[in-house]
């Protein structure tokens, strides 16, 4: 079974309070939601495999550690864009791919309708962000896609979330460890979280 990390860290709690607040503007609510996604990249990537180099400080030669591991962030459209920049600062060197999906209203399940992923994908340490992780089915979509491609190891990276998408993700993909800034109670008839920070989408790109 994955694991679960729920993020318990003052700079964390603090900054999801900023975005949680339906009066904080366009501009801070974007700007917040990177740093959080900062702040939970340093945790996410605490596994990543480091290599030795030899090093000439200014003193003398020594050996170092840098990373041994292709990293490849990719955001579900559009949401998930906000959450980049904050992860790819840490690691500059990271690829970026995409995947779009929208809802079937008729079936109600995610369609893509884009995907673009770097040749690396296959072997990467693959970060899917997706912010908020309501029903769970189009992070559940995103992750079938990734493996699709030969994605083979997938770590999922959310603001907030409730129970019924971690059991959709656990259930589908216990292979895939989860990671949250927050766990909220429940969602509501509109299949938006509760409290949670409204539509995430809307929220980063002013489009309401
Ligand atoms: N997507 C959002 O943007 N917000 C929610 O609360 C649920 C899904």
């Amino acid at each position: 079974m994955s694991k679960v990390t729920v993020f318990n860290h003052p700079l964390i709690d603090h900054k999801l309070s900023i975005i949680r607040c339906a009066n904080t503007n366009t501009k801070d609510f974007r700007e917040t939601v990177s740093e959080i996604a900062s702040l939970m990249a340093y945790e996410v990537t605490r596994d990543l495999k480091t290599k030795e180099i030899e090093t000439v400080t200014p003193i003398q030669p020594t050996i170092t550690k840098t990373l041994a591991e292709e990293v490849v962030i990719v955001p579900i459209l559009r949401a998930g864009l906000g959450m980049v920049d904050g992860i790819h600062k840490l690691i500059p060197t990271a690829k970026i791919g995409h995947i779009g999906l929208f809802r079937n209203e008729e079936t109600l399940k995610p369609e893509c309708y884009f995907i673009k992923m770097p040749p690396t994908v296959k072997e990467a340490t693959v970060l899917l962000v997706d912010p908020m992780l309501a029903t769970g089915n189009s992070a559940e979509a995103g992750i079938r896609i990734l493996k699709e491609r030969g994605a083979k190891k997938i770590i999922y990276i959310g603001l907030v979330g409730v129970d019924e998408g971690i059991a959709t993700l656990q259930s589908n993909h216990p292979d895939v460890d989860i990671f949250l800034a927050a766990k909220d109670e429940r969602l509501n008839e509109k299949g938006y979280i509760v409290p949670g920070l409204g539509d995430c989408g809307d929220r980063l790109f002013g489009t309401k």
